[in-house]
């Protein structure tokens, strides 16, 4: 249980984000937008004060006794099979995901990802990066925030996501493997380049490029049209990674499929006070 203010949890000097009218908050924000728009993603480095995150990561130490196993085969569109192509089609492809899932409410109600995730200034820097006028937080006392257990042997095996983005911050990392990967330029509304997509999955395309999330380090990810995955963890330490889930809309909540895959269960634990009842 930490207990953690606000001002112990955010790097709140190098990230002044509580007053939005400033100059430097809208430099900031200007200089992150440029960067999703060039990139689809944009990494924070030690927006966590290092404290919080010995905190949050022994948090999640301790809820990951609980923490559910998902090992599936996907395609890299998270469909179990896509019939509609031949066979040998790169989109018939399966790579496993195997990993622990941690739900929100499983999390401690004054811990400090909860403390972070109902901080408004959050979710407002997000917003004002993203270009929506508002985001709300995820409707679904599982589904809000989650956290991803990955010890030797785990990995995440290439994907889209299906929400447009995603927010994550790494608690702690792995000795050795658990990058978090990606290829450019595979994806867009209106095209899929499945030759390049089938070199990916073979091992035989070169250029993809590895994202240095540390622990403490934020980052913004536009998965739904980047092909990413997080490579075969090494080593006795656990890799503990959580995502802090915001949508464009208010009330969003998990489907039942969503919450048998990943947390094993339909009915929550605990309902936090930032989700409606
Ligand atoms: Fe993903």
């Amino acid at each position: 249980m930490s207990n953690l203010e606000i001002h112990d949890i955010v790097n709140l000097d190098q990230y002044p984000i509580i007053d939005n009218q400033s100059a430097a908050y809208q430099a900031l924000v200007e200089n992150m937008a440029e960067q999703y728009a060039r990139d689809s993603s944009c990494l924070l480095p030690n927006f966590i004060l290092p404290k919080a995150v010995a905190a949050m990561a022994s948090e999640a130490s301790d809820v990951s006794v609980d923490s559910f196993r998902s090992d599936n085969l996907h395609n890299s569109y998270l469909e179990h099979d896509n019939a509609d192509f031949p066979k040998d089609h790169p989109r018939r492809r399966l790579e496993r995901t195997a990993l622990n899932v941690v739900g929100c409410d499983q999390l401690y109600p004054d811990g400090g990802l909860v403390t972070l995730y109902k901080w408004e200034p959050l979710r407002r820097f997000m917003s004002d990066i993203l270009g929506y006028p508002s985001l709300y937080r995820l409707a679904d006392p599982m589904g809000a925030i989650t956290i991803n257990v990955m010890n030797e042997g785990d990995n995440h095996g290439w994907h889209y996501d299906e929400s447009l983005f995603t927010i994550s911050v790494m608690l702690q990392a792995s000795e050795e493997g658990g990058e978090f990967e990606y290829v450019p330029g595979l994806r867009s509304p209106h095209h899929d380049d499945y030759e390049t997509l089938g070199q990916v999955l073979d091992g035989t395309y070169d250029n993809s490029v590895k994202i240095p999330i540390t622990p403490g380090a934020l980052l913004l990810f536009g998965g739904h049209y980047l092909l990413h995955r997080v490579t075969n963890v090494k080593g006795a330490k656990t890799r503990f990674i959580t995502t802090l889930c915001f949508k464009d809309k208010p009330g969003i909540t998990n489907s039942p499929k969503v919450r048998e895959l990943f947390y094993g269960r339909q009915e929550p634990i605990y309902t936090h006070d930032f989700v409606d009842r």
